[in-house]
């Protein structure tokens, strides 16, 4: 039985949710949250007043990107507001469509969110590195980087001047990396996702400094859903609330914050990867450099959300290699990268991860055999 999901569902923290159930507990009745608006006098008309705060209020404590000043416009998820960004970016259209890249490796998703409508206003444009068109372009940095955690820089040598970014910070968060400075750029993406692990609620925010992009983002947003799950938006907000106050109440009760808690975890998952990684020979990863965390106080590693392994050797193709000792992973050529490497989510529950590090040393145990 093939036991791994490659897409990377954020499970691993429902062991923590599991013990704060009661506080996270959301009741909405039958009359509340029933009218499509908001707040018609704010840019993002359908973004719940109680969500902008809790977002406001998590970033502060956690000191990950700057708020003050700037506007939020909420998600169904953040690859909603990767389309928004889009749209926004590119709206009048052009003669042509823009050209949208990234570094690789890239996320997969990219590819297929950028050219699923044949839009005319932009296009897939793939490797940022590989760019070296003098033509606008939008530049999309994605830091810590999924598919290998590392952190990034907009690498796009041009000079038209026409480049414009949007930053996906949906790993910018203490359990897998260093807090090293509040991101201030024009465009940033968070989620519910991977900050703490709710991927089915659906919610993203994208913080924006200007206020005609937010305004268009909003239009996306509106002409695509006509705006985002309140239901959501309160359970999102409780759920932030929980965090936040947990780092405010000093007579906290002995149960372990979330970003602690998220970050011993993912420590904790590394050093066994690393150790069996080490002892079966057949595959190497990243390495990360020691950096100062602004919210720990301390020095730490990255600890990513996934595991890009690249298999050692002659052996070409490291997702087919693993899929034959079953173990399900995502291809390096689908993040416009080299077939020998392969993303493994580390966020898969606990006796999902177990059974993947089993795997793993059962393969040094063919190796040996033959
Ligand atoms: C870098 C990155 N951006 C965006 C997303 C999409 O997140 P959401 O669940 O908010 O749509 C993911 C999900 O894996 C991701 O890895």
């Amino acid at each position: 039985m093939f036991l791994f999901d490659d897409r990377g569902d954020p499970m691993a923290y429902e062991q923590y949710w599991k013990k704060m159930d009661d506080k996270c507990k959301v009741v909405i009745t039958g009359s509340q949250l029933m009218s499509y608006l908001s707040d018609p006098r704010k840019v993002c008309w359908f973004l719940e007043a109680e969500l902008e705060e809790a977002i406001k209020k998590l970033h502060r404590v956690v000191g990950n990107a700057v708020v003050d000043g700037r506007h939020i416009v909420v998600g169904t998820g953040s690859t909603q507001l990767y389309q928004a960004a889009l749209y926004a970016l590119t709206t009048p259209g052009g003669p042509q469509p823009i050209s949208v890249v990234c570094a690789a490796p890239y996320y997969s998703q990219y590819e297929q969110e950028t050219d699923y409508l044949r839009s005319g206003l932009y296009k897939w444009a793939g490797d940022a590195y590989a760019f070296d068109k003098e033509e606008p372009y939008i530049e999309v940095v994605t830091s810590p980087n999924n598919p290998d955690g590392s952190i990034r820089k907009a690498v796009v040598n041009s000079t038209s001047n026409e480049g414009k970014h949007i930053y996906d910070l949906a790993y910018y968060w203490p359990q897998y990396t260093a807090i090293t400075a509040a991101a201030d750029y024009d465009i940033m993406s968070f989620t519910f996702s991977k900050s703490t692990g709710h991927a089915g609620s659906r919610i993203g925010w994208s913080i924006v400094k200007d206020e005609e992009i937010a305004r268009k983002m909003t239009n996306f947003i509106e002409y695509s859903s006509i705006g985002v799950s309140k239901d959501s938006q309160h359970r999102a907000a409780t759920i932030m609330g929980v965090i936040y106050n947990s780092y405010q109440d000093i007579k906290s009760d002995s149960t372990e914050n979330f970003f602690e808690f998220g970050h011993r975890l993912m420590a904790e998952r590394w050093s066994r990867l690393r150790e069996v990684v080490a002892m079966n020979g057949f595959f190497s990863l990243p390495k990360f450099p020691r950096e100062f965390c602004l919210f720990n106080g301390d020095y730490t590693e990255s600890y990513p959300a996934f595991a890009w392994l690249k298999i050692n050797g002659d052996i070409e193709d490291c997702e087919k290699f693993l899929k034959e000792n079953k173990i399900l992973s995502r291809g390096g050529k689908r993040f416009g990268s080299d077939p020998r490497f392969a993303r493994v989510s580390m966020l898969s529950r606990e006796d999902v991860f177990e059974n993947f590090l089993n795997r793993l040393l059962t393969i040094k145990g063919i190796r040996n055999g033959h």
